[in-house]
């Protein structure tokens, strides 16, 4: 049970007491052939700057030595479920909550079809079963295995339930025959893991200082009496984590909020609001603003009478008249003088992405939508990772799967050009006085 500390072999330098306040990365090595790059990809995923801790399956340690990633990673190699002395120390359980993504290289056939069918038979499958943190997966096995219907469809599945995954690549097989299933190289594995945490993309810091931002969030709720109301299912992740980024910018954000489970971002003006109409008001009171950005899942349509009063079974199926939203992208975007320099809205689809998208752009009059796939099992509503498509008047740009994060600092990084270093919405407001 090779459990070796590392401290033996490289001493904790100032690097490794300021990686330990940085991101984690876990690393679950399985039995691949490729498992003997993994401690040049720990070497390299630690050049960034992130701490990485390894979890290393039985067949894993066939192609790799544990004490190599031992002495790479600084930190204990852990690889047996039942030892008392890493279930006292550590506990799979914390071992997965306590990263910020774990990354799954190599990713053999097997381990992908543990994953897709929920199987917890050792460390690796278990921690993977029981993380709530966002999974980057670089499969690798022989073209046979990759093409098999079977791995086909769990890749399908861990897709939808948005695994990311990285490679694999074509080329010369361990096996002598060539095709595709050769893990990403580390380089490639290191690049997606610093696109997903927005490593090199924590936003342009400082560029946006003396603009203002508006930026809606989360779901409304529409009351239908003073008990029950229609709302939707947006966690409000997005939207705060864009207001964030567009701070961390030095904008002098507006976060409008529907009822969400999160806490009002450190040093970013909130108001919170439940209704359509309530969020509208408040956004036309947070103008003037340079960039407006509507992340919020409005409800389209409320009460038209709500009840007063809790409204009764009657034992008839009951009717309610609904009327519609004000659209406050729409709004923001018409606004006349008022209007911000950049308006972005989201398009949630469920088919026909970019069509929608455009179809969106050009009726509520907005500049540029971000639009995902919000079908069923996409994840994206409460989930921690987004893809959309970045669509402008000039064409249209695939994102890859991006944390909500980095996402965010994307975009910040986008309106920063966009807005470039033009006159903010104070010094016009200022000069119409
Ligand atoms: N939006 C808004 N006010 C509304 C409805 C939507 O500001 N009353 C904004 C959302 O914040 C998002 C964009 O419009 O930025 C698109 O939202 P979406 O729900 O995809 O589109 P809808 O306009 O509701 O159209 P539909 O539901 O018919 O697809």
């Amino acid at each position: 049970m090779p459990k070796t500390a590392a401290k033996s072999l490289a001493p904790r330098g100032r690097a490794g007491a300021d990686r330990e306040r940085g991101r984690r990365v876990l690393l679950v090595v399985t039995g691949g052939i490729a498992a003997y790059k993994t401690p040049e990809l720990v070497r390299r995923l630690r050049e960034t700057g992130l701490a990485v801790r390894c979890v290393l399956t039985r067949a894993g340690r066939e192609f790799v030595a544990p004490l190599a990633l031992a002495a790479v990673s600084e930190d204990k190699v852990y690889d047996d479920l039942f030892s008392l002395t890493i279930e006292s120390e550590m506990g799979h359980i914390r071992l997965s909550r306590e990263a910020d993504l774990v990354v799954v290289a190599p990713a053999t056939a097997d381990i992908l079809a543990k994953l897709a069918a929920g199987l917890a038979g050792d460390l690796a499958s278990t921690l993977l079963l029981a993380t709530d943190k966002p999974v980057l997966a670089a499969p690798a096995m022989n073209v046979r295995m990759w093409e098999h219907p079977a791995t086909q469809a769990n890749l399908a599945t861990l897709r939808q339930r948005g695994v990311v995954f990285v490679g694999p690549e074509e080329g010369d097989m361990a096996c002598g025959e060539w095709g595709m299933g050769r893990m990403a190289e580390p380089e490639t594995i290191v690049e997606a893991v610093a696109a997903f945490l927005a490593l090199k993309t924590t936003g342009p810091v400082g560029a946006l200082a003396g603009t203002r931002a508006l930026v809606t969030s989360g779901p409304t709720w529409e009351a239908l009496d003073p008990v029950r109301y229609v709302a939707n299912r947006s966690s409000g992740k997005q939207g705060h984590a864009i207001a964030r980024a567009l701070a961390r910018a030095g904008a002098r954000v507006t976060l409008v909020t529907g009822p969400v489970a999160l806490a009002d971002p450190p040093g970013i003006a909130t108001v919170h609001v439940e209704s359509a109409r309530e969020m509208l008001e408040a956004c036309e009171r947070a103008l003037p603003a340079d960039v407006a950005v509507c992340a919020a899942a409005v409800a389209d349509w409320r009460a038209a009478n709500p009840a007063r009063s809790k409204i009764k079974k009657t034992g008839r199926p009951l009717s309610l008249a609904l009327a519609e939203n004000p659209d406050i992208l729409g709004t923001l975007a018409r606004a006349g003088a008022r209007r911000p320099r950049l308006v972005i809205g989201f398009a949630a689809e469920t088919g026909d992405l970019v069509a929608n998208a455009r179809k969106k752009l050009a009726a509520k009059g907005c500049d540029w939508i971000l639009a995902n796939d919000v079908s069923a099992d996409t994840g994206v509503f409460g989930g921690d990772v987004n893809t959309v498509e970045f669509v402008t008047r000039a064409g249209t740009e695939s994102w890859p799967a991006l944390s909500k994060d980095a996402l965010a600092a994307r975009l910040a990084a986008r309106v920063a050009d966009a807005l470039g270093s033009g006159r903010s919405a104070k010094s016009r407001k200022r000069s119409r006085r």
